[in-house]
């Protein structure tokens, strides 16, 4: 197990910057896991630490030791790729192990660490057969085992699930959980699937243009978004949006929308004549009959456009008049097309992003 530590650390490609200022510290046996969307330097990032790529600027260490100019086979990582990349000649236990007879580690030894991993893997049963003889998850598990019998101080993983169906990837990512419980080493979980970020990781990057928007828990990135960037990529539909100036209306504070609905919002923090992002989650809205919202709560109608049922809930996407929102909704009842609605949200479930930088208010 070991510390990680990135400081200030840069990634010129040409002229294209593909990772800038990037600075964290990874605890000793923490999960961190790197979000973001295609392009937003994930991989960059990943690779420099295990030195498959050279740093532009900034310097990394692990363990306390200085490792830019350590060669990634001396850095004492495992990384683990989408393309898992075994070898098709050798069997489970000759892939897995193939490491260990490379650097000739004792037999016993090389046969002691195989076995243990094949046992956190469930892959004893497997150890002869050849990889074109195991399914997509069993190659995947093969590809963790090769990782895990050396033992190394830090684990990387670039987007280790993204070949194997959604069923075997929810599988595979609890297995992945039981694993990093068993073996507490400190890993870094590259993927661009928010689901995967806020079921595995301790602690969440969220990068955008190869820089870093936030660092925090599953439930920091959730709860208190820190710019319009996090709250739109994280949590599934994505959260709503009604961009518009804060303004009094009577003795109300009201968001006075672009296309000119406006909102009531019964308390607001944000200072009057403030352009804004409000924010709403569609897990959030709850579905009322009256009009008017009970203490504590704004209401926002929409007309119904699409209904998709998913049979423990039904997903409403309508037209707020603003712009496109998104409600969840859990009960019986069927819905239309064109059929008008109104939702509740309770006001500290609103969130509040400068119009202009994106920036949590
Ligand atoms: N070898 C390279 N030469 C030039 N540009 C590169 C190279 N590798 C990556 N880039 C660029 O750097 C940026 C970051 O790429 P990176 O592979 O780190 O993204 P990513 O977040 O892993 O994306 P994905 O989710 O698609 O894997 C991109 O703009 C990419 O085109
Ligand atoms: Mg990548």
């Amino acid at each position: 197990m070991a510390e990680v530590m990135l400081d200030g650390v840069r990634k010129l490609f040409g002229s294209v910057t593909a990772v800038e200022d990037f600075t964290l510290s990874i605890g000793n046996g923490e999960f961190v896991v790197f979000v973001g969307p295609s392009g937003c330097g994930k991989s960059t990032t990943l690779r420099m630490l295990a030195g498959l790529e050279d740093v532009s600027s900034g310097s990394i260490s692990i363990d306390g030791r200085a490792v830019n100019n350590i060669h990634p086979k001396d850095r004492d990582i495992a990384m683990v790729f989408q393309n898992y990349a075994l070898y098709p000649h050798l069997n489970v236990f000759e892939n897995m192990s193939f490491g260990l007879r490379a650097k000739r580690l004792p037999r016993l030894e090389i046969e002691s660490r195989t076995h243990e991993a094949a046992e956190i893997l469930g892959l004893e049963d497997l150890l002869k057969r050849r990889p074109g003889e195991l399914s997509g998850g069993q190659k995947q598990r093969v590809a963790m085992g090769r990782a895990i019998v050396r033992q190394p101080k830090v684990f990387l993983f670039d987007e280790p699930l993204s070949n194997l169906d959604a069923k075997l990837r929810h599988k595979m990512r609890a297995e992945m959980k039981l694993l990093h419980q068993r073996v507490q080493t400190t890993t870094v979980y590259v993927t661009h699937d928010q689901v995967e970020a806020m079921t595995l990781a301790d602690r969440i990057v969220i990068m955008n243009e190869g820089r870093i928007e936030q660092v925090g828990t599953p439930d920091e990135v959730y709860k208190q978004p820190a710019s319009q960037f996090v709250a739109s990529f994280i949590g599934s539909p994505a959260m709503n949006f009604a961009t518009g100036e804060i303004s009094n209306s009577g003795r109300k504070t009201v968001l006075e929308t672009d296309s000119g609905v406006v909102i009531a919002l019964a308390s607001c923090h944000v200072p009057q004549g403030r352009r804004v992002h409000l924010g709403f989650r569609p897990e959030h809205m709850h579905l009322a009959d009256a009009a008017k919202p009970p203490k504590g709560h704004i209401s926002i109608s929409g007309n119904i456009t699409v209904v998709e049922p998913m049979g423990h809930e039904t997903v409403l996407t309508c037209d707020g008049g603003f712009g496109e929102i998104v409600g969840k909704y859990e009960g019986d009842k069927h819905f239309r097309p064109g059929e008008s609605v109104q939702f509740h949200i309770r006001t500290d479930r609103l969130h509040y992003f400068d119009l202009s930088t994106g920036i949590r208010i």
